[in-house]
């Protein structure tokens, strides 16, 4: 199949209002796309997108991903689904599993049930977190996957998305050109406290008031902290290459980083001695939580099959984010930091 059919198409981004769902729509429109997103505004923001809204080649619409005629509507008129709508972030998981579980799972049928009536492609957003505890490092998108118990409700995030990607795998055996991709812990501009990668805005948010930066746990975890241009550029290239379909990919940097180096390097690009202060996951999480010790991925395969290749180093990504934030976190002005 020629990738160039996909040259200008028309495209719906589902969650387009959220942090990477709005990235994407940017390179999409820079790329020639016509654009409609559809979001609810659950944990995205209209702040995302406003500066998009004056092209005429993009449209919003205020829906949920529940409404299986209104999923049907939008989809009809769109050769390409990035598929990125979800209830997302541990916390939100953890407090709301059921919700999480409705739209993570419910959500992704209505989207492949309508895609597989009016043949789109679509590329489903999963995520690192369905590797859960393995210790087999780097992750491999063939590797085994380790979940903790069900009674933990962290793990029905994972579930929720591997379930996703067995549904898009078998709709895929059917004929329907689906791809997959899992994301690693992405983060730039228009990142939130609330967010996935919550905790590089917050060592920010803090770094600016002056305060210690809250480690959870001992703050040795690891993580593959990628930045959004790569992010999106991985995306596009799972979503528009003829070799893709049918395929999961990482999506990431195999750079493996502890949450307090992360911390350390923040606070020396703001200038500030880091201080630290640390809570347990148990605090914060409740009771039970787990967490993940090491995630970090292997991307042979985007770079192999799609010419995947990450460019962000932290520093560089870090860099950029701290000049975002400078003008957007409130109390930024009045930032200690030099
Ligand atoms: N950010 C990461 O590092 C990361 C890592 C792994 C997976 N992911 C996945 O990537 C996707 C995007 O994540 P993000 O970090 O941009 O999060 P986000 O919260 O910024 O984006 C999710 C968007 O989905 C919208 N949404 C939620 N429920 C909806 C519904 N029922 N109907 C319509 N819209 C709805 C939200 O309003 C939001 O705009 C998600 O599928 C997430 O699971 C992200």
């Amino acid at each position: 199949m020629d990738s160039s059919i996909y040259k200008n198409c028309s495209v719906l981004v589902t969650g387009g209002a959220g942090f990477i769902g709005s990235h994407l729509t940017e390179y999409l429109l820079e790329n020639g796309h016509a654009v409609t997103i559809l979001d609810d505004l659950s944990t995205g923001s209209m702040k995302n997108i406003n500066g998009l809204l004056a092209n005429p080649h993009v449209k919003f619409i205020e829906g949920t991903i529940l409404d299986p005629e209104l999923v049907d509507h939008f989809v009809a008129k769109a050769e390409l689904v990035f598929h990125l709508a979800a209830v997302v972030g541990v916390k939100n998981v953890v407090d709301f599993p059921r919700h999480g579980i409705e739209v993570n799972v419910g959500g992704t049928e209505n989207i492949l049930k309508s895609a597989s009536k009016h043949r789109s492609r679509v590329v489903l957003a999963s995520s690192s977190e369905v590797y859960g505890i393995s210790k087999d490092i780097p992750f491999r998108e063939d590797g085994d996957r380790v979940l903790g118990p069900t009674s933990v409700q962290r793990w029905s995030y994972a579930a929720s998305k591997a379930l996703d990607e067995h549904l898009g795998l078998t709709y895929s055996s059917e004929g329907l050109p689906v791809s997959m991709v899992r994301y690693f812990n992405a983060y730039g501009p228009r990142i939130q406290e609330s967010g996935y990668g919550s905790v590089i805005a917050r060592f920010i948010s803090q770094a600016f008031r002056g305060e210690k930066l809250t480690l959870y746990g001992d703050g040795d975890q690891t993580r593959s902290f990628t930045y959004i241009a790569d992010t999106v550029r991985g995306t596009y290239l799972v979503g528009t290459h003829p070799d893709a379909i049918g395929e999961i990919f990482n999506i990431g940097t195999e750079v493996e980083t502890s949450v307090k180096d992360l911390a350390t390097e923040i606070c020396k690009l703001l200038g500030v001695t880091p201080e630290f202060e640390t809570v347990r996951f148990e605090d914060v999480f409740g009771p039970d939580f787990q967490d993940i010790p090491r995630r970090v991925p292997s991307v042979e395969k985007a770079g192999k099959i799609l010419g995947f290749n990450p460019e962000y180093s932290l520093e560089k990504g870090l860099k950029k984010t701290i000049e975002w934030a400078k003008e957007h976190y409130k109390s930024a002005n009045s930032t200690q930091a030099k």
